[in-house]
């Protein structure tokens, strides 16, 4: 057992008070504006987080979810079907002022939440301290900016058009039931990036959690009942098959929001009867390259392609997962960028200037193992100090060079702390990679010949969906589009993108005559409408 991995782990009484955990055993479910408790079976939860008790190491149990069966999962979707009632429910038909209302209440109350919900990120999938705390405040930011850009919109569209001798108000109408899925890498901020677009827009969901990830909504329960008309907003839990399939072979979903591979997908979407009333709204894989030229700033570049290539443990699916590095300053950039990933610290999420932390996906150890294996009896050495070597959840990230196409890691997305790096010499090589590659979503220009930069910038921009110079690929800042091409995404999520993804343009239009006119005047001037008002939210 190395010394590096094992001392890591501690006892139990040696992790500081704040952030110990007591067992959650979540029975609880949320359905129809009522908490239920569950008594059936249930999931035990793993903390990638192991315990060392005399010379053993054991994953921590922090507690278990319920795993609902499919009447409970038929009977979730009935509550978010009678909350929408084909567009007449309380939810649809209310103004958007009073939604803002609701989306407020559930802030204030989530706010309470923080600590709690910053602790079982760190539990559930080891997120380091900064970033589960970082994850909880652009979490809050985005609700705040989503209804900041709503209130835009109903602006724009609080006033009448008149067109070849027709009057409009076109506004921005609900589709209808959502099921919301989000990731296990980001299951606060990336779930509620669909869940709350969705909702703020008038549709009502259903919300899946990923399958890591799953204790941290639970706080938030109670905020989400009290917050909003029943069945707005419902939690179902348990195995996909078992309870996705019957939902979308009902036919009764209008939108699938889901981030996570495009292999599953695809899988649930095809089970849905009627393709053409689901819209589907995906953030799916990328293998996103850094392209790093022969007169870049080596030590900005190798700045960059730490932070983007090994958050979070590589676990984003805007990390670069592979980087392409000009012959001729391959070995100054190799010696710079290995000696700074062999100096990340490793450790437990809330440790002090930690950067590699436990992977909460069970085999992820072996399956990096696998792609270092492969790539070294292809002809790839690992080049850093302690690269590759793991014990028990944590893999110190490994550094692999030179990468060729002949190796798994080159196509594959490895979403862990394993970087694979491919000297080029003719700047065709990478392009065509990116070409090639089956996702499309960014990709990182290093360099500062803007000649040249520009010459990448054009074919680049219609391969992917953002073009970084000189920086990592990654989200934000929020208000940006976030989307991506091939099997990457569908739809675009910035905070005013989202809106119009969860929504469609409708309108009621009146031709110009004096009977037209009196109607839509009285309409507007007695506020008889929700949707044909002139109103200006302030
Ligand atoms: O995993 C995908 C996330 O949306 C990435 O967001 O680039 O801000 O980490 P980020």
């Amino acid at each position: 057992m190395s010394n590096l991995l094992s001392d890591i782990y501690k006892e139990r009484n040696a992790i500081p008070d704040t952030y110990r955990i007591t067992r959650i055993d979540q029975k609880e479910y949320l359905a129809g504006g009522t908490i239920k408790t569950w008594e059936g079976e249930s999931q035990e939860v793993l903390s990638p987080v192991c315990i060392k008790d005399a010379d053993t190491l054991v994953q921590e149990v922090i507690g278990s979810y319920p795993m609902l069966t499919e009447k409970e999962s038929l009977e979730i979707l009935e509550y978010a079907v009678k909350a929408y009632d084909n567009g007449k429910g309380a939810w649809p038909v209310m103004s958007v002022e009073e939604r803002i209302k609701c989306i407020h209440h559930f802030v204030l109350q989530m706010k309470e939440k923080r600590s709690q919900v910053v602790n079982l990120l760190m539990w559930e999938i080891g997120k380091k301290l900064a970033d589960a705390e970082k994850e909880f405040d652009r979490t809050v930011e985005y609700i705040e900016a989503t209804v900041d850009a709503l209130k835009e919109l109903d602006r724009i569209s609080s006033r009448f058009i008149f067109e070849k001798g027709i009057f409009a108000q076109v506004r921005r109408a609900p589709l209808g039931v959502v099921l919301c899925m989000g990731p296990f890498n980001y299951p606060l901020n990336e779930t509620f990036t669909t869940l709350i677009p969705s909702i703020i827009m008038g549709n009502t969901a259903i919300l899946k959690p990923a399958k890591y990830g799953v204790l941290l909504l639970a706080p938030l329960l109670e905020a989400f009942r009290d917050s909003f008309p029943p069945g707005v907003v419902n939690t179902i839990y348990g195995d996909g098959k078992v309870i996705i399939s019957p939902l979308m072979a009902s036919g009764k979903i209008d939108v699938f929001a889901f981030i996570g591979s495009a292999f599953v997908a695809n899988l649930i979407e095809k089970q849905h009867p009627k393709p053409n009333r689901l819209k589907s709204v995906y953030g799916l894989g990328a293998k996103n390259p850094a392209v790093i030229l022969e007169d870049a700033d080596i030590d900005l570049a190798v700045k960059e392609c730490v932070t983007g290539s090994l958050s979070f443990n590589g676990q984003r699916c805007t990390a670069l997962k592979i980087l392409f590095v000009h012959q001729n300053i391959a070995d100054e950039f190799i010696g710079k960028f290995s000696h700074a990933v062999s100096n990340l610290k490793i450790g437990m999420p809330w440790d002090e200037g930690v950067s590699i932390t436990p992977l909460p996906e069970a085999n992820k150890i072996q399956y990096m193992l696998d792609y270092v294996n492969d790539a070294v009896e292809k002809g790839a050495k690992v080049v850093n100090q302690n690269g590759g070597l793991s014990l028990k959840t944590v893999f110190f990230p490994a550094v692999l060079y030179p990468v060729n196409d002949r190796m798994k890691i080159y196509e594959e997305e490895q979403f862990g702390p394993v970087i694979p790096v491919v000297p080029f010499r003719d700047i065709s090589i990478p392009i065509t990679y990116i070409e090639e590659s089956t996702v499309g979503q960014q990709a990182s220009i290093f360099g500062k010949d803007d000649a040249l930069i520009s010459k990448l910038i054009d074919p680049m921009v219609n391969q992917v969906c953002r073009v970084n110079i000189n920086s990592q690929c990654q989200r934000g800042p929020d208000t940006f589009p976030f989307t991506g091409r091939k099997d990457s995404a569908e739809g675009t999520l910035s905070v005013s993108d989202a809106l119009r993804v969860f929504s469609i343009r409708t309108l009621v239009a009146a031709k110009d005559t004096d009977l037209n006119k009196d109607i839509l005047s009285r309409i507007t001037k007695e506020r008889k409408s929700k949707f044909l008002t002139t109103d200006y939210i302030f």
